[in-house]
């Protein structure tokens, strides 16, 4: 019996993860008027799926490094045959790909619902489970083996730098002295150690978890996140073809900063603040689509948490060249 779509994505659990800015996605894209466009970042297959609905003339070549996402990949190819391809890798790889240029390029950063529901993953500490959060389970070491061996600087770089963590010198130590004890080897017990060395401040209700910023640091530091997105976009602008446009969707201000900057730059703008390069030094390679990043609707926001925090910004490619 041939399973419809629906039946047979949510017999992959894919209906678990929405889309997050779906609409606006689509607007930058355009993939209605056909094209090859690549998926960076595959996770649930949503905006892999839009994109491959919105006109047959679309082809889409998607990747995911999550060993996970490729069962998910298998049932879209059933429906979608040749006009979908996928890649298991790290988009830091981009230049593997076979496709030379894209009409459009997506990067929908960070974790898919499935990976935080799944608890055995070890990405949340609203599971006990080993504390891992590798989003490629098949290489690399788990957190709990970095969390174990790092040198202090790497922890700080984790914590501070990457969690943007205000006691992330009490933290550190805290990892340090619960070294050997079994203690940072499950993501409950890890949060625990946190949370007590974490101070609390009276009368002041926390809005989020005390580990909340340390897991999103060490997690950044185990599946070298910042530095995948940056080689990511940059391979990405040298595979989109002229008036291809490029999305990217961030989820904290490290991420957003790294597009931000990137496109600012592509865009002939200064970078950042203390950027004062003459303007003849600068290339102009592309046009950003709006200065200001997209956020979710009010709507949005209300049924899906998951786009609280997300940004999204667009670049249109003017002319071949690498700022
Ligand atoms: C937010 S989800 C994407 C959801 C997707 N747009 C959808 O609508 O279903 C992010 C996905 O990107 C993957 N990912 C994150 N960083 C990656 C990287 N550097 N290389 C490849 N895949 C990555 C994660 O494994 C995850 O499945």
């Amino acid at each position: 019996m041939l399973l419809s779509m629906d039946d047979t994505l949510s017999a992959q659990g894919a209906s678990k993860h929405v889309p997050v800015l779906l609409e606006a996605t689509m607007e930058y894209l355009q993939p209605e008027k056909g094209g090859v466009f690549l998926d960076g970042t595959f996770g649930g297959g949503g905006h892999t799926r839009a994109m491959l609905d919105s006109s047959p003339e679309v082809c889409v070549v998607a990747i995911d490094q999550d060993p996970e996402a490729e069962a998910r990949a298998l049932a879209l190819k059933e429906i979608y045959g040749d006009r979908f391809r996928f890649y298991s890798m790290n988009f830091a790889d981009i230049a593997r790909v076979e496709e030379r240029s894209f009409d459009g390029i997506l990067f929908d950063f960070g974790l898919s619902s499935f990976q935080l529901d799944e608890g055995e993953r070890g990405f949340s500490f609203r599971f006990d489970a080993p504390l891992d959060m590798r989003m490629n389970n098949r290489e690399g070491i788990t957190a709990s083996e970095f969390l174990e061996t790092a040198s202090e600087a790497d922890l700080i770089r984790a914590i501070r730098d990457y969690g943007e963590e205000r006691s992330w010198r009490k933290v550190v130590a805290a990892i340090i002295g619960a070294r050997g004890k079994g203690i940072l080897g499950r993501t409950k017990s890890f949060a625990e150690l946190i949370e007590s060395v974490i101070p609390k401040r009276a009368g002041f209700k926390e809005r989020i978890h005390p580990a909340t910023r340390t897991f999103q640091g060490v997690r950044i530091v185990i599946n070298r996140e910042l530095e995948s997105i940056e080689a990511g976009l940059e391979e990405g602008f040298r595979r989109l073809k002229i008036n291809g446009v490029m999305v990217a969707i961030s989820f904290h201000s490290l991420e957003d900063r790294i597009v931000k900057r990137f496109f600012r730059k592509l865009s002939g703008r200064p970078e950042h603040r203390k950027d004062d390069r003459f303007q003849e030094e600068r290339q102009v390679l592309g046009s950003m689509i709006a200065t200001k990043a997209v956020k979710a609707s009010e709507e949005e926001t209300r049924n899906n948490a998951r786009s609280r925090s997300a940004r999204m910004r667009g670049i249109q490619k003017l002319v071949e060249g690498m700022a």
